[in-house]
């Protein structure tokens, strides 16, 4: 079939994605990113290169995720530019609020400028130092149980602690998303990285969760659902 790379919508495409034209065809035939959000990718990757941005697959799979379930309060952990915080702000109702959490002062600052540009201040809340301090705070404010979804895209040797910590403060139903949970395909490999991503996704299998499953998009996506 004639495929013309230059009919995708989102010209913020990581490498992996511009390459492989089924996976090019997936998202030429799926609801496009808002125009925010695709701005804030660009700008992103022509600032620091796609090294650490979340593959536009696992963005549109958060903002599906996020209007099956209704979600209006969401867990962001790790916002790097806000990316991710902005593609959830934007998928809740006005009355919504997304908490992401960042220990680079760095990364805050440029995250906390692009979501004011695109004017989502008020539905983003702002957590400075590690992500692990940030979420015990808000179960120890009484806040467990309250959140709809969780996205998990932070350092990985903590994400069955953030999966846990994502479980106690979700609600009944509430569904955990964790990306890269193939880790560049290195999941059974001696690389330490995909070392801790298997040890990791051992851990979501034999959780109190109700379901999980891994897939195979952007460099691996789980789904969780609390029981
Ligand atoms: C892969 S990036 C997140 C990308 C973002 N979710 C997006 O979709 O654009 C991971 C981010 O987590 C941050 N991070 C790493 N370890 C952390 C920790 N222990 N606590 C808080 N943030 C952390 C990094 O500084 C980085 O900005």
């Amino acid at each position: 079939m004639a495929f013309s790379l230059s009919r995708i919508r989102c010209s913020a495409l990581k490498d992996l994605e511009k390459n492989n034209h089924l996976l090019s065809y997936c998202i030429q035939h799926s609801t496009p990113l808002p125009s925010p959000v695709v701005q804030a990718l660009e700008r992103t990757v022509n600032m620091f290169g796609e090294k650490l941005v979340s593959s536009v697959q696992v963005l549109q799979m958060n903002r599906m995720l996020l209007k099956l379930i209704g979600g209006k309060k969401v867990l962001d952990i790790g916002t790097y530019t806000g990316i991710s915080a902005l593609n959830s702000a934007l998928a809740i109702p006005d009355s919504g609020k997304v908490y992401t959490f960042e220990k680079s002062k760095k990364h805050l600052e440029i995250a906390r400028n692009n979501i004011k540009d695109f004017k989502m201040e008020s539905k983003i809340v702002f957590s400075c130092g590690e992500a692990l301090q940030g979420l015990e705070k808000l179960l120890a404010s009484g806040y467990s149980e309250s959140f709809d979804f969780s996205f998990i895209d932070a350092d990985k040797a903590n994400y069955p602690v953030y999966f846990d910590l994502s479980m106690d403060l979700l609600r009944p139903g509430g569904v955990i998303a964790i990306d890269n949970t193939l880790y560049k395909g290195l999941i059974e490999t001696e690389d330490k990285t995909g070392k801790r991503i298997d040890k990791a996704n051992k851990h979501f299998i034999n959780s109190r969760c109700k379901e999980v499953v891994l897939l195979n998009i952007g460099d691996g996506y789980s789904i969780a659902i609390k029981e």
